[in-house]
């Protein structure tokens, strides 16, 4: 385990993958079997982080660059994890984040054309050695994706999601990238399903790891 005493599982993909929805649910599955659970997101998560999530949503950094916009949610996420997540996992809790550090390499590094050394870089200042025990990628085409966030967006689309249709195929395969170059970390979950089965998927990879990790952390016994 990577990150004290608790479990930290990301939550990823592109927009209308249901994230949101998903994470609610497994966050409730859990609670109901004892366990305690912090569910936060990204950009934000923290006061700190929540004061730079509406300068990056707003798109009032927009205009600076990307690079900019990277470092702002570089500085968010570790704020994030230096007052949120690292004391829950010391703490032993479930920590369930929405976005985390793929969603920087995926939408500034691969969309952004920012270097990779350069996001894996701030990555690494960002979360400071605390890294998903394992993330969940929703994978869904980028048509269907949108049309799911328009059905549901009154105030009209945010600064990422009014981006073009290819932009966000171009995201969806750097995810799935992702996942082939971690398959250790990451679970790609077809997010095309019933909402009830996504959530049955998930709560089974996640209630395979906790046995796994549970297994591993099995006190030997010692005799004097
Ligand atoms: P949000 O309203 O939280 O939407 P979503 O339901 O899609 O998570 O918006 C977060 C937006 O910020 C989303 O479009 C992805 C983008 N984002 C980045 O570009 N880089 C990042 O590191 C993070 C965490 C989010």
């Amino acid at each position: 385990m990577s990150s004290g005493t608790g479990l930290f599982v990301t939550f990823e993909g592109g927009e209308g993958a249901g994230k949101s929805t998903q994470i609610r649910r497994l966050a409730e599955a859990l609670r109901s079997r004892g366990h305690e659970v912090l569910l936060t997101r990204e950009p934000g998560g923290s006061p700190g982080a929540e004061a730079v999530r509406y300068v990056l949503l707003s798109g009032a950094a927009e205009a600076f660059g990307t690079r900019m916009e990277a470092i702002l949610f570089a500085a968010a996420r570790n704020d994030h994890v230096e007052e949120v997540i690292r004391p829950a996992l010391l703490d032993g809790k479930i920590v369930l984040c929405d976005r985390f550090m793929d969603s920087s390499r995926v939408y500034q590094g691969v969309t952004g054309n920012l270097e990779p050394d350069f996001i894996e870089t701030l990555q690494r200042i960002a979360v400071n050695g605390v890294v998903p025990d394992c993330t969940v990628i929703l994978d869904i085409p980028a048509t269907a994706g949108l049309a799911r966030v328009k059905s549901r967006n009154a105030d009209g689309p945010d600064r990422f999601e009014k981006e073009e249709l290819e932009t966000h195929e171009k995201r969806r395969e750097a995810y799935l990238d992702i996942a082939a170059r971690e398959p250790e970390r990451c679970r790609v979950v077809n997010a095309m399903q019933d909402e009830a089965d996504i959530a049955a998927e998930i709560l089974a990879i996640i209630t395979k790891l906790m046995g796994g990790i549970a297994a591993e952390k099995t006190p030997v016994a010692v005799h004097e």
